[in-house]
């Protein structure tokens, strides 16, 4: 595997997961195929999960691991060509890159959608470079419009706690105070498209996904009739993304919060957010609390989802 940028680049989704439980079962079976190879991880933006759960993964399997934070200690740095350089960025990506890329052998990009331009974002601008001037293999921490290690450790989550073949899994649009990138949305959309759950989509009008991610998922624009039987509900905050309001919030209406009688529509379903979340806006401290809420086995996921990503990386280099 040369880039982890989505569900096209994992291959085979059933044999993924399998490779997942087989890291799962006995994390350290491979803690020297990563001896004297180097992880960088690059961060444009903040962390908690994907920050630990990566370094705790490229540990298991050996690797040396360095962290740069972008925006604490770094130059600040441009990321457009042409620009005349006489601001506060002292340092352009275009040497900064190759320079990076000197020291490491595998590179973990963390840059949020700026919300300044759809088409800048959904080029994916700055994880591009990377893939382009790197010359190693380069892996999203969440980039501007994906997510795909938040939506690998859903897939394998899902699949631990699944008691139905062909489960019913609904992601539902939530409130939140500030406008989110879809970046969680998009891949999560992106992976379930690729089983053969039944997977639906709920979202008040105006909050419909790019269509490349949302695919053919059903969207229902009434929650509570998308949670009728859900097995998973899996709640996010994101922006509007059709023109003119990409961005944009539209809406904070709380009666999409997921609470206990959005829960009890379910057929005794789990909840899931990838975190971190904020609490009645998004769901209800007694849905959160609730042995139906994956939130941290789903979190704890993120270190056998990376691990199976840096694993491939380190076979093919
Ligand atoms: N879910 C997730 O990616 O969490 P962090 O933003 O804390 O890394």
């Amino acid at each position: 595997m040369k880039k982890f940028l989505g569900v096209q680049d994992i291959g085979d989704l059933k044999q993924a997961v399998k490779e997942a439980f087989e890291v799962k079962k006995n994390r350290f079976a491979w803690d020297r195929m990563g001896k004297n190879k180097t992880l960088l991880m690059i961060f444009f933006n903040s962390s908690l999960r994907t920050r630990l759960s990566t370094q705790k993964a490229a540990m298991n399997l050996g690797m040396n691991v360095m962290v740069l934070d972008v925006k604490q200690g770094a130059w600040n740095l441009e990321t457009e060509r042409g620009v005349v350089m006489d601001g506060d960025k002292a340092e352009h990506l275009l040497e900064a890159i190759p320079v990076m890329a000197s020291y490491c052998d595998v590179i973990g990009v963390r840059s949020f959608a700026k919300y300044e331009s759809k088409a800048d974002d959904y080029e994916e601008k700055i994880l591009m470079q990377f893939i382009q001037y790197s010359g190693k293999p380069v892996f999203s921490m969440e980039s501007a419009t994906c997510h795909p290690l938040q939506a690998f450790a859903d897939l394998i989550t899902i699949e631990e706690y699944k008691k139905q073949e062909r489960p019913k899994v609904v992601l539902t649009w939530a409130p939140h105070p500030r406008a989110l990138p879809q970046a969680v949305p998009n891949s999560f959309a992106q992976w379930m498209n690729a089983t053969d759950y039944e997977f639906v989509i709920t979202h008040p009008e105006g909050y419909e996904l790019a269509p490349q991610f949302a695919g053919n998922a059903r969207v229902e624009y009434n929650q509570d009739k998308a949670l009728e039987g859900a097995h998973f509900v899996y709640a996010k905050n994101w922006a509007a993304y059709a023109d003119p309001n990409y961005g944009k919030i539209l809406s904070k209406d709380l009666s999409w919060t997921i609470d206990d009688k959005k829960m009890s529509l379910t057929d005794n379903g789990y909840f899931m957010h990838c975190l971190p979340v904020r609490r009645n806006m998004i769901v209800t401290d007694s849905v959160i609390e609730s042995p139906q809420s994956l939130v941290i086995p789903e979190a704890a996921n993120r270190e056998i989802s990376a691990q199976v990503v840096l694993k491939r990386f380190l076979q093919t280099i």
